[in-house]
């Protein structure tokens, strides 16, 4: 018999993961739409954007301008952060709930912040302890949990150690993702049976890219050790641009569509969902191929 919570809670990376990896420059002003029409949809926890180099990637280049229209006093709006300097650009604004993101993988950390993953606790972690003064919520995102694209199979035991260095600094949550979707359920239920008995204290959320369509499998496998948090992205859209072979995160419709069905409250409504989907639809560079939104987005209207 399965074991299962009443509610999950969804955290829509679609602004952020979704979007840094489009080809073209989604327009500012459909991205506040986007955002907007996925709160009226029901989500309370996003990535909004990211305050990274816009010469790595140009996507995010509007990251001040997102922040500045779309803060409310309801939804966790976190904003990613690679440095120092992303920090300095994030203490300009308003915005009071951070992720920072750290690979497993050295070689992966080095790809995609060009430091080693020694160097980037080092510079993060008196950072993090300064934000906890300052009641800044406090996510920490570890990639290449899995599985590496350029040193492959990781070893549980690096993730979990990893998984400490952040927890001891105080952060409230890590957010423990499978980068270029290759994890396996079973995998997934080893790792995160295993946070979730280390870690009582710390929100713990998966991550699932699906790339090999195992995300909804992994889910439920989560589930099954105790998770009742996930990133996912409206769409499916996403994957990061300095992981060959990553695509699209779980899509936030599939998941809600399963989780409901399974008797798991979201707080998410599918055909506001859709419509937000609907708006930025028409500045994507591929087609949306999650299961749910093509049998059903025809039947409703943009709410533009
Ligand atoms: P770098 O080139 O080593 O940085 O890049 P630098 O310190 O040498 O600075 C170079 C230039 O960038 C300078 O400008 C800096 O001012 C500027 P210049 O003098 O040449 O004009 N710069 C910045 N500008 C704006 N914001 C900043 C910033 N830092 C430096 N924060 C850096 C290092 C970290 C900046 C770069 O590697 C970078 O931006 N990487 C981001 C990569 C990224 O966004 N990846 C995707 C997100 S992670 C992800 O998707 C995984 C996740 O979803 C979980 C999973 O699925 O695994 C979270
Ligand atoms: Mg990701």
């Amino acid at each position: 018999m399965l074991t299962l919570p009443k509610e999950v809670t969804i955290i829509e990376v679609g602004p952020r993961d979704g979007l840094q990896n489009e080809k073209s420059f989604v327009p500012t002003e459909v991205k506040k739409l986007f955002i907007l029409a996925l709160k009226t949809a029901g989500i309370q926890e996003m990535e909004l954007t990211s305050f990274v180099s816009p010469k790595w990637v140009p996507q995010m280049g509007d990251a001040a301008d997102i922040v500045a229209n779309c803060l409310d006093g309801q939804t966790r709006n976190i904003v990613l952060v690679p440095n120092r300097k992303g920090f300095d650009r994030v203490f300009a604004t308003n915005c009071s709930a951070v992720a920072v993101f750290v690979g497993v993988s050295n070689t992966f950390n080095q790809k995609n912040i060009n430091k080693t993953t020694k160097d980037s606790l080092e510079e993060l972690v008196p950072i993090l302890r300064e934000l906890k003064e300052k009641h800044y919520f406090v996510r920490a995102c570890i990639s290449t949990a899995f599985h590496c694209p350029y040193e492959g199979k990781i070893s549980e035991e690096d993730t979990i150690k990893l998984c400490r260095e952040f927890a001891r600094a105080g952060v409230d949550e890590l957010s423990v993702a499978d980068t270029i979707g290759m994890a396996a359920p079973h995998e997934a239920y080893s790792l995160f049976s295993k946070l979730v008995q280390e870690f009582p204290h710390v929100l713990l959320t998966a991550h699932f890219h699906d790339t090999r369509k195992m995300a909804l499998a992994n889910i439920l496998a989560s589930l099954q050790a105790g998770i009742t948090r996930f990133d996912t992205s409206a769409g499916g859209l996403g994957g990061c641009p300095f992981a060959p072979g990553a695509s699209g995160n779980a899509a936030t419709e599939d998941v809600v569509y399963m989780l409901e069905r399974m008797g798991i409250r979201t707080g998410i409504d599918l055909d506001r969902l859709t419509a937000a989907i609907n708006i930025v639809l028409p500045h994507l560079s591929r087609p949306i191929d999650s299961g749910f939104y093509r049998l059903h987005a025809k039947s409703v209207q943009s709410h533009e």
